[in-house]
């Protein structure tokens, strides 16, 4: 194991492809050992592009584009950070050998469209998720709904992420309409949709998943404390650690993200996305990255997930050790507008077991994420109150 020196010829370069609020903070995690961090993203001024020590504006659905970026910065390591690139460049990258991309292409490759990641899922690992079909025409759709799928369902684009697109279908009426979204709310038209039936849980959570080398050089897994989420339209809105869990249900939550990432392979931290109804357990999808609900880490864990995913990058020991007792909440945009100010900081802040982590995203959309405040308290109810309470402190205003 050997790090360079950031901005010398000897430096241990990464390149961030995405550069979010969850990016900022990988790469806060890998300057701290003195990493050199490539900030790319679609637009300028992205949240990591603040902090990198370079940055780059490219479309990375472009595959000729990501070729020669890498061929530009000759990066040791490539993490994406979104769903959205051109994963065909980063499999002929990873065959040519210079750069690594974590935690490997094919992870990349699966994640980015449902039908790869459910398709693995259930018949190369055959673990429990709702029932599914893909369907290329409405007909095919009405066809599967008809068929054994039902009422509840829901209806997503193939490739999408963080709810676009996607519908939950009460009845038969409604059915059409979240075909037309589903259609057009993704982010590439793949000509499919995924329906899958509703599954009736008590609650869902995420199970941060670390895959890192050991001292004897072998990669074990190690799970951190399950997180418990509240969304809403398909994202998060809250998220606290550690979620009550009987001890069945945590053991078949580990049984199953244990098996989806050793299919997954290489060495990082995955978000294994599950729904819970009493003992029983249904993987939902996985992320090969941090998870945008693992943002309580940064209060409830001495190495929150963003550390994490560096230590296991950089072959570095890791431990997924709860530290607190945490919860996060959201603060979105509220508005359309540019360079918008935040105010009632202080007032959020004047309880010291707050935090608050503005995210500096250049333009705000009413539902987009701009921050997200963060409690630690006694008990789950208490931090939960406390981190949605500091975050309805915080105004976002536009002047003109
Ligand atoms: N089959 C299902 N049964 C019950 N609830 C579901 C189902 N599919 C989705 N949901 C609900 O919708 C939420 C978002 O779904 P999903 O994770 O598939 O969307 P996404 O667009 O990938 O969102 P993100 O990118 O934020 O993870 C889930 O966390 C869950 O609350
Ligand atoms: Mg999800």
């Amino acid at each position: 194991m050997r790090i360079g020196t950031a901005l010398t010829p000897n430096a241990t370069k990464v390149l961030l492809l995405g550069s979010g609020e969850l990016g900022k903070e990988i790469a806060i995690s890998l300057q701290r050992y003195g990493v050199e961090v490539i900030a790319v993203d679609r637009y300028p001024n992205a949240p990591a592009q603040h902090i990198a020590q370079r940055s780059h504006v490219i479309d990375m659905t472009d595959a000729n584009a990501i070729k020669q970026l890498i061929a530009l910065e000759k990066p040791d390591y490539i993490i994406p950070e979104i769903e959205a690139i051109a994963t065909n460049a980063l499999a002929e990258i990873e065959a040519e050998g210079v750069s690594k991309v974590v935690p490997n292409a094919r992870a990349v490759q699966l994640t980015m469209n449902r039908e790869g990641i459910r398709t693995m899922a259930v018949e190369e690992v055959g673990v429990p998720t709702s029932n599914y079909a893909f369907a290329k025409t409405y007909a095919q759709l009405q066809y599967a709904v008809d068929n054994g799928i039902g009422y509840p369902c829901f209806i997503k684009p193939t490739m999408s992420s963080s709810g676009k697109g996607q519908s939950r279908v009460k009845s038969a009426s409604e059915l059409e309409q979240a075909w037309n979204y589903a259609k057009s709310g993704g982010r590439t038209d793949t000509g499919k949709v995924i329906v899958e039936g509703a599954v009736d849980f008590d609650y869902e959570i995420t199970l941060l998943t670390v895959r890192a080398f050991n001292q004897n050089g072998t990669i074990e897994t190690h799970f951190c404390e399950p997180i418990g989420h509240r969304q809403e339209d398909g994202d998060y809105r809250e998220s606290w650690q550690p979620q009550q869990m009987t001890a069945k249900a945590l053991q078949n939550s580990q049984d199953i993200a244990k098996k989806v990432t050793d299919n997954i392979g290489g060495v990082g931290l995955f978000g294994v996305e599950l729904f819970i109804k009493a003992d029983e357990v249904w993987f939902s999808e996985v992320s090969p990255r941090p998870h945008d609900t693992g943002m309580v880490t940064m209060v409830t864990q001495r190495q929150t997930e963003f550390d994490l995913h560096a230590r296991a990058i950089l072959g570095l020991p890791v431990s997924t050790q709860l530290d607190k007792t945490g919860a996060s909440a959201v603060i979105l945009g509220g508005l359309d507008a540019k360079g918008v100010e935040f105010t009632g900081l202080d007032e959020a802040l004047s309880d010291s077991e707050i935090d608050i982590r503005l995210f500096a995203k250049p333009e705000s959309f009413i539902t987009r994420r701009l921050g997200v405040a963060l409690a630690t308290a006694e008990n789950i109810s208490e931090a939960r109150a406390k981190a949605v309470a500091a975050a309805d402190k915080i105004n976002v205003v536009s002047r003109p």
